[in-house]
């Protein structure tokens, strides 16, 4: 089941990027001015450049976050909050990346309250969910998927303001994939998950990220259900994510 939802782009820059990297984002800017491109862009910055490029003229990108708070202010030195990310000029806010929940030992509950902090502040959230390469070798893939989504959606927090963003974590950074096949047959399982908590979510595009690139962006974008990409080190180079945003599936 293809959703009529345009494709959706998104660049994650991580602890990446210096004041210097706005002739980069610049250039994004202006490209996708003159292509109208085939999918809705998105770019998450460090918030140390948030606000820097909104007020640079972000054209047809939006802006996000990569993580925020779960309260809106207050004595959390070297926070931040999905209210000040939503001031410095984002719309979006990553949440529940496997960076945050490994190295910042994030749980469901957690996440589930910077969720509600995303909504509660007009972001819109991209929540990630996916498996280590143990979890996928003792055979748990898609018992972990699930229990990742029903620990943070259950019917009190479930919106439909919500894209979901399936990243194995043993993909990210590392050059592998799942094979097409997988990447498909995991994606249809989210949906059929997704369809117990709410239609119109489960209509919402869900993301593949992990090792997306150039070469094999068209493949993973053809796909059924796979409705964007999360993008996380060729998002850092212009030229490929610009590549990558033109191999985005139109309907
Ligand atoms: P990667 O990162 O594209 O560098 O694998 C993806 C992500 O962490 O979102």
């Amino acid at each position: 089941m293809k959703t009529n939802s345009r494709q959706l782009i998104a660049g994650n820059w991580k602890m990446n990027g210096l004041v210097d990297s706005l002739s980069g984002f610049q250039t994004l800017v202006a490209t996708l001015d003159k292509e109208e491109p085939p999918a809705n862009v998105l770019l998450c910055p460090p918030v140390s450049l948030l606000a820097t490029f909104a007020s640079a003229g972000r054209g047809k990108v939006h802006l996000g976050g990569q993580d925020c708070h779960d309260a809106a202010k207050g004595a959390f030195t070297g926070d931040i909050s999905a209210e000040m990310l939503k001031n410095a000029g984002a719309t979006f806010v990553i949440i529940g990346h496997s960076e945050r929940r490994q190295y910042h030992h994030e749980g469901n509950d957690l996440i589930a309250a910077k969720l509600k902090a995303a909504w509660r502040a007009g972001l819109h959230p991209i929540l990630c969910i996916g498996e280590t390469l143990a979890q996928r070798e003792a055979g748990e893939t898609l018992r972990v998927l699930s229990g990742q989504l029903d620990s943070v959606l259950d019917d009190k927090i479930a919106k439909d303001d919500l894209t979901i963003a399936y990243e194995p974590v043993w993909a990210i950074g590392t050059g592998k994939t799942p094979t097409n096949e997988e990447i498909e047959q995991t994606h249809s399982f989210i949906r059929t998950c997704l369809t117990k908590i709410s239609a119109e979510l489960a209509a919402k595009p869900v993301l593949y990220g992990g090792s997306v690139n150039p070469q094999n962006a068209r493949g993973i974008l053809a796909l059924p259900h796979v409705g964007g990409a999360l993008v996380g080190g060729a998002s850092l180079k212009t030229v490929e994510f610009l590549e990558i945003i033109r191999s985005a599936n139109v309907q």
